[in-house]
């Protein structure tokens, strides 16, 4: 199917963006793992996997639309220090995407592509949970205290 005017344009945006996250969340992950904070390792790599899963649905959707999905294209990954920092920049990205997304919907609405808006509207919801489990942990921590978020997240994952 043919897609219709800057809908490609779009979707690669979309999908240097989620690759550009892959790698940030994927390291984010690793460092916890390495500083020994299980759950965030876990809960940060589930992320990383789950926007992997978006781009493989940006990737199909593009060449269902005979475009070309452009691997080439990387954002700037921006790695945090501490857990605060990580947390701050993942926020960041998220806020980012659930933009860049709204816009994309508003386009697909005006150019009147029904599938790639659904599929949008299907995305944000997922990116809009990652922004709230991401302030619900800098909320928390403003409430507890670092030191004792941290100590929580130390304990495996049951
Ligand atoms: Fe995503
Ligand atoms: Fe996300």
């Amino acid at each position: 199917m043919k897609a219709k005017v800057g809908v490609i344009n779009l979707l690669n945006k979309i999908l240097t963006e989620e690759l550009t996250v892959i790698n940030q969340y994927f390291l984010h992950a690793k460092m916890c793992k390495n500083w020994g904070y299980d759950r965030l390792h876990h809960h940060v790599l589930d992320r990383s996997f789950g926007e992997m899963k978006d781009a493989q649905v940006v990737i199909d959707h593009i060449l269902y639309l005979e475009g070309l999905p452009n691997m080439q294209q990387l954002g700037t990954v921006k790695i945090g220090e501490t857990v605060p920092e990580q947390l701050q920049a993942d926020l960041d990205k998220e806020k980012a995407m659930v933009k860049l997304m709204t816009e994309g919907i508003v386009h697909c609405v005006k150019v009147s592509d029904y599938t790639t808006r659904h599929m949008l509207e299907e995305m944000v919801k997922d990116e809009e949970e990652h922004i709230d489990w991401i302030e619900t942990q800098l909320e928390t921590i403003q409430q507890v205290g670092l030191q004792n978020y941290l100590s929580e997240q130390i304990k495996k994952e049951e």
